[in-house]
């Protein structure tokens, strides 16, 4: 970690930037390179080994490839690794990417097959652990529940905070207490750094959809994990093997996005608090989701979690037919999976994000999920307003 006194909106606009000024550029530059000079067979072949075996390009040495390394995705990971508190973080083509490699990674290998994963998460992580398909065996459970379900061959913990698609809170430090030797990670996707650093709460991973939040314009798919230098150097080899990297211009387009972060994290939560306290008036609405409204029985918000954050989940009266009305009636929010964008959008978790999901864990079919954008909150209550008519 490099400067870790400095605040986090300095570190949003500078972190991962220290060589460009003797490299005499000012704007982050984009490697294209697919390979790379080797100066000479010997060099070429430590500068290999070292990469193909989880470490960084060593010192004079090359990138050899750009599967194995390349500096724009190095540069991103270096800011995201500095906001999460963390001594490295390794980016993948997506955040299901990401969350592959540390299932193959944590429970793939060692004699190691089995998850705990604390319900409810994101509908694709907990469709890819119930299929198996990566060779892992999971025990779905509640956030006190995990120390009951380690098992001898339990390689990692998963858990979402605050969850999706209805924004649980869950304590870290609690988890991690139950977990034992067992690894953590969290998916801090809705959080981000700007509200949740996991790591300083004991987890040994944090995660994140780079896709959302992170490159905040809905035009960047990629992933990250934030974690220690030792469980990078787990995770590197399997992107390199499995091919899962982040493409150069999507790490640019991320490393951009990180300057804004803190603002647009910010101004978006600030509107979401106006429209989360406007919703729990309405008749329509039976219960609305956003932590701290009603209360935090878990005491995470403003110990773990600095704001309530910019997404909010609401029951509707009327059930799915009443989300259908909502969904098609907008015009100001988007109707569309994803979130963490300059712009809201909305969506029913039941019918779309978390249609795998097992039947008796998937969202009541009256659930709405909105991102909350940076609209006026006006023109974004006018149109819940009219949707809810
Ligand atoms: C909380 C969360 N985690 C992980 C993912 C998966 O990320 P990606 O779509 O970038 O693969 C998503 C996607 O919606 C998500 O919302």
């Amino acid at each position: 970690m490099e400067d870790s006194a400095m605040m986090l909106d300095t570190l949003a606009v500078h972190a991962g930037r220290e060589d460009l000024n003797a490299l005499g550029v000012h704007a982050l530059p984009i490697d294209l390179s697919t390979t790379n000079p080797l100066a000479d067979v010997l060099s070429g072949g430590d500068s290999y080994e070292a990469l193909a075996s989880g470490g960084t390009v060593p010192a004079g040495g090359s990138a050899v490839y750009a599967r194995l390394w390349n500096p724009t995705v190095a540069r991103f990971e270096s800011g995201l690794a500095q906001l999460e508190h963390a001594q490295a973080a390794v980016a993948f083509a997506s955040g299901m990417a990401a969350l592959s490699a540390a299932l193959l990674a944590f429970a793939g290998a060692d004699g190691k097959r089995h998850v705990v994963a604390v319900r409810p998460l994101y509908g694709g992580t907990d469709h890819l652990l119930a299929t198996g398909l990566l060779g892992t065996e999971v025990t779905f459970c509640s956030p006190d529940e995990v120390s009951g379900a380690i098992r001898g061959d339990t390689g990692l913990v998963l858990l979402e905070t605050p969850a999706n698609p209805t924004l649980e809170l869950v304590s870290i430090a609690a988890v991690v207490e139950q977990a034992g030797a067992v690894p953590v990670l969290v998916d801090n996707t809705f959080a981000t750094p700007v509200l949740q650093n996991p790591l300083d709460h004991g987890a040994a991973m944090s995660m994140h959809s780079a896709t959302k939040y992170l490159g905040g314009h809905g035009d960047v798919i990629g992933g990250v994990i934030a974690c220690s230098e030792e469980h990078a150097s787990r995770l590197r080899p399997i992107r390199a093997i499995t091919g899962a990297v982040l493409h150069p211009l999507a790490a640019y387009l991320l490393h951009r996005g990180l300057a804004t972060l803190p603002l647009r994290v910010r101004a978006q939560q600030a509107t979401a608090g106006r429209i989360a306290e406007w919703l729990a008036t309405q008749p329509g609405v039976a219960e609305v989701y956003y932590p701290g409204l009603g209360g935090d029985p878990s005491g995470v918000l403003g110990s773990q979690l600095a704001g309530p954050g910019a997404m909010i989940a609401v029951r509707l009266h009327g059930g799915a037919a009443a989300a259908e009305r909502l969904t098609s009636a907008v015009r100001v929010f988007t109707h569309a999976v994803s979130l963490g964008g300059v712009d809201s959008l909305i969506e029913s978790p039941s019918a779309l994000t978390h249609r795998p999901v097992a039947a008796d864990a998937k969202p009541d079919a009256g659930i709405v999920r909105m991102s909350i954008g940076l609209e006026h909150p006006h023109d974004l209550i006018a149109d819940l307003a009219r949707g809810l008519a």
